[in-house]
């Protein structure tokens, strides 16, 4: 796919790896609007950021638990930019939840979040892209999709469905659409991670490093415009986690 003059939507990119991705579309020419929830000036400072790199920006507030909040993010773009050519899935939310006092307003939170919000993306961009006879989502998993933390388990669940969903919606959005994911292992950890668990993450890595978000950049761009013949991938950027 060529990138230059097409639209797309990165969700949850205010700040960290989406505000890399949004800003790494915005520099091969792409007009890129972005959601958020609760970091408005954060968001309104990347789309200016981006509006810098000589395209068109926006910034668009929703709740991924709110599908009439999605439904309407998607149609302003949409009226505004005339269409969306990409959809990257990145708005996450993720907190440690003991299995034993899991509430179900955690529970709702996270699958809300990880697996709902990007299955109402996907469902709320589709059709003009099928119109169109072409487009491309990229769903932000987690490696954790394939080997869950016992702290974590409805986000780790959440991601998990994300796979499956990437895998589906590969299958019911062919040939028009491709859907791939990627599934990072540690790059920017929350800053309520301790020191201890840090080290740990790291550790547990083959390259023995933490990754940079500039290598999600780098696999966004590969799926983007590297190939056009990759659909229901999903691709660890993870230094070995997976293996080690
Ligand atoms: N960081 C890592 O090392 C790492 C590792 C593995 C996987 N990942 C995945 O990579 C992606 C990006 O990671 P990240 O750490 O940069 O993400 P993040 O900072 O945890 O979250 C990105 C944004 O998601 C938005 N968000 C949360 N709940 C939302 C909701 N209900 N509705 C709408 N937006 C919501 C927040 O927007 P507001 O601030 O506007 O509220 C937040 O800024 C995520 O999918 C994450 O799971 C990251």
């Amino acid at each position: 796919m060529k990138l230059k003059g097409k639209v797309a939507l990165v969700t949850g990119a205010a700040k960290r790896i989406g505000r890399e991705i949004a800003l790494a579309l915005a520099g091969r020419g792409c007009h890129v609007a972005i959601t958020y929830r609760s970091s408005r000036k954060e968001a309104e400072a990347t789309a200016a950021a981006i509006r810098r790199k000589g395209v068109r920006a926006m910034a668009v507030e929703a709740d991924l638990l709110d599908s009439d909040q999605v439904r309407q993010a998607v149609r302003s773009i949409e009226s505004r930019f005339g269409r969306i050519d990409v959809l990257v899935n990145n708005a996450s939310s993720f907190y440690p939840t003991p299995w034993a006092t899991v509430t179900d307003a955690q529970w709702e939170d996270l699958i809300g979040t990880n697996l709902s919000g990007p299955w109402r993306f996907a469902q709320a961009v589709a059709p003009g892209m099928k119109r169109r006879g072409t487009g491309k989502i990229i769903n932000i998993a987690d490696v954790a999709a394939f080997s869950p933390w016992p702290t974590y388990l409805p986000y780790c669940a959440a991601k998990g469905g994300l796979v499956t969903l990437t895998w589906g919606l590969a299958k019911v959005l062919a040939p028009e659409i491709q859907v791939n994911a990627i599934a990072p292992g540690p790059i920017l950890m929350p800053k309520e991670i301790k020191a201890a668990e840090r080290k740990r993450a790291i550790e547990k890595t083959l390259l023995k490093r933490a990754g940079d978000p500039k290598d999600i950049v780098a696999a966004v761009l590969f799926l983007l415009e590297g190939s056009d013949f990759v659909t229901g991938v999903v691709l660890p950027v993870d230094g070995g986690r997976l293996l080690a």
